[in-house]
């Protein structure tokens, strides 16, 4: 007997895995996010390197924040048991900024509007509320997992850099990151969310999503700025 294979059987069955839903829920987003003039005048190699620099510390401001959730959340049950240490990025980008902006890069790395607005939202919602740590931590971590490492390499070879400027791009601790990110969406799929919390994540990776896109664009003006030097 040749069973039909029912339209039910596709992605969107109640019985598809939070984690697979969710990413096809957020692709738009992602795409949103993944288009930017920003990121293509620095893959195309036109940006010099302190367009390059600017990326970094609006990564910078973001992952202060995100890590510092990630302390306040290390105790919760359900997020606590996504933080761990070989994600931590803040201490690779503090190198690379003082790599690429010397000892001075503090001062010379100030966050945008748009990054503050993410910072806030940031605070807003990952201290109080464990699913919604989660969901700025997978839109974060699991993309410099994926088509980070893409960039990185991009990056690395536009600017010829090896180890010192790219640090925030390599997982040292993280070896496969495809086997770090299958534990990663196991760990998606077994939370104890109901329905109602898994769309209220979904939709919050898609602000998570949209902060992403508004903080590259406001990179644009300064990408613009330094190509008309
Ligand atoms: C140059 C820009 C980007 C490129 C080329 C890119 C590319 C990719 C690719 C190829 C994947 C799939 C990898 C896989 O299946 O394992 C991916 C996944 C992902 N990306 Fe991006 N990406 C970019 C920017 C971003 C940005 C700005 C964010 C948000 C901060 C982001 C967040 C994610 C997330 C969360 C995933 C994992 C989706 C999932 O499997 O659940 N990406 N990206």
């Amino acid at each position: 007997m040749t069973a039909t294979r029912p339209e039910a059987a596709s992605a969107a069955a109640p019985d598809t895995p939070f984690s697979t839903r969710l990413r096809e829920r957020t692709r738009q987003g992602h795409a949103g996010a993944e288009h930017s003039g920003y990121m293509s005048a620095l893959t195309s190699g036109e940006l010099p390197l302190e367009g390059y620099a600017a990326l970094a510390a609006q990564q910078h401001a973001v992952y202060a924040v995100l890590e510092e959730a990630g302390d306040a959340m290390r105790a919760d049950p359900v997020a606590g048991l996504f933080v761990a240490d070989e994600l931590r990025r803040l201490g690779a980008l503090e190198a690379d900024l003082a790599f690429l902006l010397g000892p001075g890069w503090r001062a010379l790395s100030a966050p945008t509007a748009a990054t503050r607005a993410y910072c806030a939202r940031l605070r807003e919602v990952c201290f109080d509320w464990p699913a919604g740590f989660v969901a700025h931590h997978y839109t974060r971590y699991l993309g410099d997992l994926s088509g980070g490492q893409i960039l990185g390499t991009l990056v690395a070879r536009t600017y010829g850099l090896d180890e010192d400027g790219v640090r925030f791009y390599r997982f040292e601790q993280i070896p496969k990151p495809k086997s770090f990110k299958d534990r990663y969406r196991a760990l998606l799929d077994a939370a104890p969310w109901d329905g109602q919390e898994q769309e209220r994540v979904i939709e919050e990776v898609l602000v998570a999503y949209d902060h992403n896109t508004r903080m590259l664009a406001s990179l644009d003006d300064v990408a613009r700025a330094l190509l008309r030097r």
